[in-house]
């Protein structure tokens, strides 16, 4: 029996998830129900109501990549669970030295109970999945960045009191992995997306025909325009993400070109709902993709939204590790 194949036959129902490498991989129901979860982890954790589901469990979490939020959400997360992470710097372990990332899964399935990556390709994460016999979670990857879109929903929902029918206007790099779970999220909750992205920086067309079939379904929308005007027009929520990802600083002179006219500024919030709110994955540059009045102004909620890291992901371990 293949590793992949034992990892299937050890699922115990078809609806179980097992990995968490896209947002896709949650049904709708799933990802309702996780946002439930972590909105009552959160209420549990500001009241000092103890939530130790995942005690004596692990989580090994590697990173091939820099990171603030996701490190420390994950880290914090899983103590908070009564549980215990270790951070595994990619260079330090063999694996920077060439032993197999199919060994490595093996390996870290004999210790731990879940593995988190952050890194590059997107088809590292699928082969470390196909590899461990333990739940891998995407940290993010090139492609897709699923817990970050938790933790936005979670914030649209508090802030909105809902998810469905929200119009959301995404300015910026269409291409980027916050982007493109960011259209997964809003087409299985019925929200309305439009992304204004300037060409060659489209969504990925597999990503977004995914996503697309998705919101057919949940009765959401989703379109593409090159204006950020359109995007921003009546939106509930606008949002962007750098337009230099990591991995691709070679780039950075041709991107800051061609996303110039692709700001989130005072001129393009005007556009917006009264009330509309301002997020961003962060880390972000001021001055570039945003201005400094709009992300540290009344409508910007990046640092709740960072906050939202946490109780996001603890739902999900405790999704994985304990339902
Ligand atoms: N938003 C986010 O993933 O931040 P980090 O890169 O700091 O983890
Ligand atoms: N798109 C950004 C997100 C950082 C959290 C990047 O990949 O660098």
């Amino acid at each position: 029996m293949t590793d992949l194949k034992q990892k299937a036959a050890s699922m115990v129902t078809q609806s179980e998830l097992r990995d968490f490498l896209t947002l896709a991989d949650l049904g709708t129901a799933q990802l309702h129900s996780l946002l439930d979860e972590a909105a009552d982890l959160k209420r549990k954790q500001k009241q000092g109501i103890a939530h130790e589901y995942a005690r004596g469990k692990s989580l090994a979490m590697i990173f091939e990549k820099s990171s603030t939020r996701t490190r420390i959400s994950f880290e914090l997360g899983m103590t908070q669970l009564g549980g215990h992470a270790i951070f595994l710097n990619s260079k330090d372990l063999q694996l920077g030295r060439g032993e197999s990332l199919s060994d490595t899964a093996r390996v870290l399935s004999e210790y731990a109970d879940t593995i988190m990556i952050r890194t590059f390709a997107h088809a590292t994460v699928e082969e470390l999945a196909a590899y461990a016999s333990i739940p891998v979670i995407n940290g993010l990857t090139d492609l897709h960045h699923p817990a970050q879109t938790l933790a936005d929903l979670l914030t649209i929902k508090e802030k909105k009191g809902k998810l469905k029918g929200i119009k959301l206007g995404w300015v910026g790099d269409g291409s980027s992995n916050v982007a493109h779970s960011l259209l997964e999220g809003a087409a299985l909750t019925g929200m309305n997306m439009t992304l204004a992205a300037p060409e060659g920086y489209e969504p990925d067309q597999a990503v977004f025909s995914r996503a697309q079939a998705l919101a057919d379904e949940s009765g959401g929308k989703l379109s593409l325009t090159r204006s950020p005007e359109e995007a921003a027009a009546g939106a509930d929520v606008l949002v962007t993400d750098v337009w230099t990802s990591m991995g691709q600083e070679a780039e950075k002179a041709e991107r800051m070109d061609a996303f110039r006219p692709y700001q989130v500024n005072r001129e393009l919030c005007r556009l917006a709902d009264r009330d509309y709110i301002f997020l961003h994955c962060l880390p972000a540059h001021r001055g570039e993709e945003v201005t400094g009045e709009i992300i540290d102004g009344p409508h910007s909620v990046v640092f709740e939204e960072a906050g939202n890291r946490l109780h996001a992901q603890k739902a999900l371990l405790k999704m994985l590790l304990c339902d």
